[in-house]
């Protein structure tokens, strides 16, 4: 008998819903907030009303688009954390009530587990391109950047992390100084690409292991926009796809140095990269070129499944299925979570 998942993601500022039937993918509807970008960030409150509004069609229209009727559902995957407590409520509040209704189970997903298994969506039948186990995985999002070791489906190890800001942080904050509005990474890889990433030059960090730090390159950023502009008070505007660049290409050196340590030690050669900024087409460039020069099987995942999105969720759900790990009602959301 098939199991078919209905995924429900709701930690941020993205309403998305998902149906994957036994790991196939049937539909995939998100739902992004506009109303964020005059304030230059998410903001929590109007986040949740935005889910509420947003949730029942986004769910009826992925359902429809799968071409399923509800009662063929099997269990019903959720967000359950870490994100903005709000958002996160919409999501768990629907999914109790939906698996109430129908009489189905309910499965409490990992944001973070979600990101690294958005790579085993499969969107065909034959769709075989799938990492194999152990891999290792580039977590980089606007609140993570980690080094995942993945040995199964449910069991990662965080072998690296940041101490302070995330990579997402880093271009959104400097893309903020440079009046880049939000988000501002996908801004600054589109203007890195008219750019020359040797223009300038930003501190990188000096840390033992696989940890990351990206707290200096913002201040080290704010300082050479600071000085500059004392000279030259356009210097921001005359020198944006350079600014661009240079900061897109320390953030990556940085993410790339410490991944290849990993994959060097831990004698893994597979590696994949999840998360907001794995959109970045330069990020996307240097795993590719590490594929070519140090034989690495890459893999990167399609745009759509890189940003938030319920499809991860409901691969997730499909999985914790397949082991009947399913939760009580009085599951409730959690805003902070380490894998
Ligand atoms: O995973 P995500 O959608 O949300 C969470 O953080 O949970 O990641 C959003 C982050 C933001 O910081 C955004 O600026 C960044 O991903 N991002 C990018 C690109 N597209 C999105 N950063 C660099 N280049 C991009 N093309």
């Amino acid at each position: 008998m098939s199991i078919t998942i209905l995924g429900i993601e709701s930690s941020c500022d993205d309403t998305s819903a998902s149906v994957i039937r036994d790991g196939v993918l049937l539909s995939n509807i998100i739902a992004g907030q506009a109303v964020h970008q005059s304030y230059g960030g998410v903001v929590p409150e109007l986040a949740s009303r935005a889910h509420q509004q947003n949730i029942i069609p986004v769910v009826a229209e992925a359902i429809k688009r799968a071409g399923i009727d509800k009662s063929e559902l099997s269990a019903v995957a959720f967000t359950r954390g870490p994100g903005l407590m709000g958002s996160l409520l919409v999501g768990t509040s629907f999914a109790k009530g939906f698996s109430a209704s129908l009489g189905i189970p309910m499965i409490e997903i990992n944001h973070l587990q979600a990101h690294v298994l958005a790579h085993f969506i499969k969107e065909t039948p034959d769709d075989t391109d799938q990492p194999t186990y152990p891999f290792l995985c580039l977590l980089v999002s606007g609140g993570n950047s980690q080094i995942i070791k993945v040995n199964a489906y449910n069991d990662m190890e965080v072998i690296g992390q940041t101490i302070d800001d995330a990579a997402g942080e880093a271009f959104d904050k400097c893309a903020k100084v440079m009046g880049l509005g939000y988000p501002g990474g996908p801004v600054v890889n589109r203007l890195a690409n008219e750019g020359n990433p040797k223009a300038f030059e930003f501190n990188k960090p000096h840390i033992q292991g696989y940890d990351y730090s990206f707290s200096g390159l913002k201040t080290s950023f704010l300082y050479t926009l600071r000085d500059r502009l004392k000279e030259d008070p356009d210097f921001i505007e005359n020198n944006k796809a350079d600014l661009c660049a240079s900061l897109q290409s320390t953030v990556i050196d940085i993410l790339m140095t410490k991944l290849r340590k990993a994959a060097k030690d831990l004698n893994i050669k597979e590696v994949a990269v999840a998360g907001g900024v794995s959109a970045n087409t330069g990020l996307r460039d240097a795993f590719h070129d590490h594929a070519a020069r140090y034989g690495w099987k890459i893999h990167i995942p399609k745009f759509a499944f890189t940003t938030d999105n319920a499809a991860m969720v409901a691969i997730t759900g499909y999985y914790k299925y397949m082991d009947k790990d399913f939760c009580a009602m009085d599951a409730a959301p959690f805003s902070r979570v380490v894998l």
